[in-house]
């Protein structure tokens, strides 16, 4: 079978519901022993649930992924229970947005800790347990609105700041982990319907404007995007590193 992760261990960050649910889900079909991780525990629970009753082997962990002390504490648990880390989804992140004039120092440091510095600390200790074992996979989650693709978002100068600068820090330590058999890789969805950006969030003027520039003409499903993070996970990636894979619908090639 392609893609099997039997025997893996694999931690999804912001797993209690939308894309993470949905990549811990496929992880586990794929075998992995699926380490699911957010803010709300009970939420996390009921995925782990849904992963069990499909015959998968998941735990659940309360995580901020902003706290270095949180980041410490489950990575601690995690490697007490299974003894090891073999693959990182740094999936974890917030959309608040706020007119650039208008944006306070606060607003731009809680957007940047959690969706970048989260995303530093979670791949630092990834990969020092990683290490140990000369294999590891980090897969990180940015987004078309980073930078340099021509996608600007209104309201989201901080948010698109974190997830160019997701880009920026995983060609770099794709770089330094290659020599510890650690890859590295980005994966930017365009429009996928989750909580964040589904059409229960959006009003129908704003979701029809962004949908009219993406040649599929219509939104992403988590699913779509959990296909790309197993193949990243696998064996079968094994010469794939530094890259960032867009899951956009064609949206910048539009
Ligand atoms: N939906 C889209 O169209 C889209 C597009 C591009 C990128 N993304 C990115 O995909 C990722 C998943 O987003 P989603 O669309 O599934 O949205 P979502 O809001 O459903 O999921 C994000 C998850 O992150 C969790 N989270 C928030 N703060 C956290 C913290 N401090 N510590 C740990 N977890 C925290 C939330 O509780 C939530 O479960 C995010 O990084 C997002 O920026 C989404």
């Amino acid at each position: 079978m392609l893609f099997n992760l039997r025997n893996k261990v694999a931690m999804v960050t912001g797993a209690r519901r939308g894309m993470g649910r949905a990549h811990a889900l496929a992880l586990a079909g794929q075998g992995a022993k699926v380490v699911i991780t957010d803010i709300d525990l009970a939420q996390c629970e009921q995925v782990a649930s849904e992963v069990r009753s499909a015959g998968g082997e998941a735990a659940c962990f309360k995580l901020d992924v902003s706290s270095k002390a949180d980041v410490n504490k489950v990575f601690d648990q995690v490697i007490a229970k299974y003894g090891r880390l073999d693959i990182l989804v740094n999936n974890a992140g917030i959309y608040e947005p706020h007119p650039f004039l208008d944006m306070t120092e606060a607003e731009w440091d809680r957007t940047i800790d959690i969706n970048l510095k989260g995303q530093f600390l979670c791949a630092q200790r990834a990969a020092k347990e990683m290490a140990k074992n000369k294999w590891g996979r980090i897969i990180n989650i940015a987004s078309v609105a980073s930078g340099g693709v021509g996608v600007g978002i209104a309201g989201g100068a901080h948010y698109t700041s974190s997830k160019g600068g997701i880009i920026g820090m995983s060609e770099t330590i794709a770089v330094e982990l290659a020599p510890l058999g650690i890859t590295v890789n980005v994966i930017g969805p365009g429009a996928i319907d989750t909580p964040m950006v589904g059409a229960a969030s959006l009003p129908k003027e704003v979701m029809d404007a962004m949908l009219a520039g993406v040649p599929m003409k219509r939104m992403g499903q988590p699913e779509e995007v959990s296909a790309a993070v197993v193949f990243l996970a696998s064996e079968e990636a094994s010469y794939v590193t530094g890259a960032t894979l867009y899951v956009d619908g064609g949206w910048l090639a539009a």
